[in-house]
């Protein structure tokens, strides 16, 4: 099953951006997973082909339209499509790898990125759409978070990483952060690689990674000690 996404933006041009690069790019020219880029212009009204409006009640900016937005997603998906409907968004839910995961295990995503001010609550409510952050900042539009999104469901998918990489997002199963790397040469502006990984003792690594991925999880990222997931 390949895994479908389909994106509605009013900048098209962004995608495929990095994700036609690199891994997810390979995956693409392989058939592993799909990409389509829908303009929401092209559902805009008049001549001048408005997606957008003044707020109702006042204030600056300027919304997309429900029925702009409605008529783009029913001209993008029919009533079979099972793909959950997305609106990138900085109010939506933090994107977590556990939502990572269930993506990539399903049929792909319609992904709505959002500009302007927002986008006219009605259709969020009417259409269903998932709003979905990834952090607390505010980027100019959608299309990078979208991007963000779909890099990280698709380095998912079956084939697409090597094995040895696979399982990499799991192999601390718990929520630490990654223990440091190094490589040759074994001595750089006079600092030396750690003793314990020179000398081939694998248990002996093991608990010394352990150890620094706790030493840095406490330091950075204290939060992610209390979670079970
Ligand atoms: N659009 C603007 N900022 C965003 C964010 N942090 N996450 C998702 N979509 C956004």
């Amino acid at each position: 099953m390949t895994f479908s996404a389909t994106i509605l933006t009013l900048y098209p041009e962004m995608f495929p951006g990095p994700l036609g690069l690199s891994l997810s790019g390979d995956a693409l020219a392989r058939g592993i997973w799909s990409l389509e880029a829908r303009n929401i212009r092209d559902h805009g009204i008049g001549r001048h082909r408005n997606v957008d409006d003044t707020p109702a009640g006042g204030g600056v900016g300027m919304v997309l339209r429900c029925d702009v937005m409605a008529a783009a997603l029913d001209a993008a998906v029919t009533p079979d499509d099972l793909r959950p409907k997305l609106l990138m968004s900085p109010r939506g839910k933090p994107l977590t790898q556990g939502r990572v995961r269930e993506l990539a295990a399903g049929p792909g995503a319609v992904i709505v990125c959002g500009r302007f001010e927002g986008v006219d609550e009605r259709v969020i409510e009417r259409r269903n759409l998932e709003e979905v952050s990834i952090g607390d900042y505010v980027l100019s539009g959608g299309e990078i978070a979208a991007i963000v999104l779909l890099d990280t469901c698709v380095r998912l998918l079956p084939g697409v990483m090597g094995k040895e990489a696979s399982g990499h997002e799991e192999s601390f199963e718990g929520n630490l952060l990654e223990y440091p790397q190094y490589t040759r040469p074994r001595e750089w502006e006079s600092r030396s690689i750690p003793d314990v990984l020179l000398n081939g003792n694998h248990a002996a690594i093991e608990k010394w990674r352990r150890a620094e991925a706790m030493r840095i999880t406490k330091e950075r990222r204290p939060d992610l000690l209390d979670k079970s997931s």
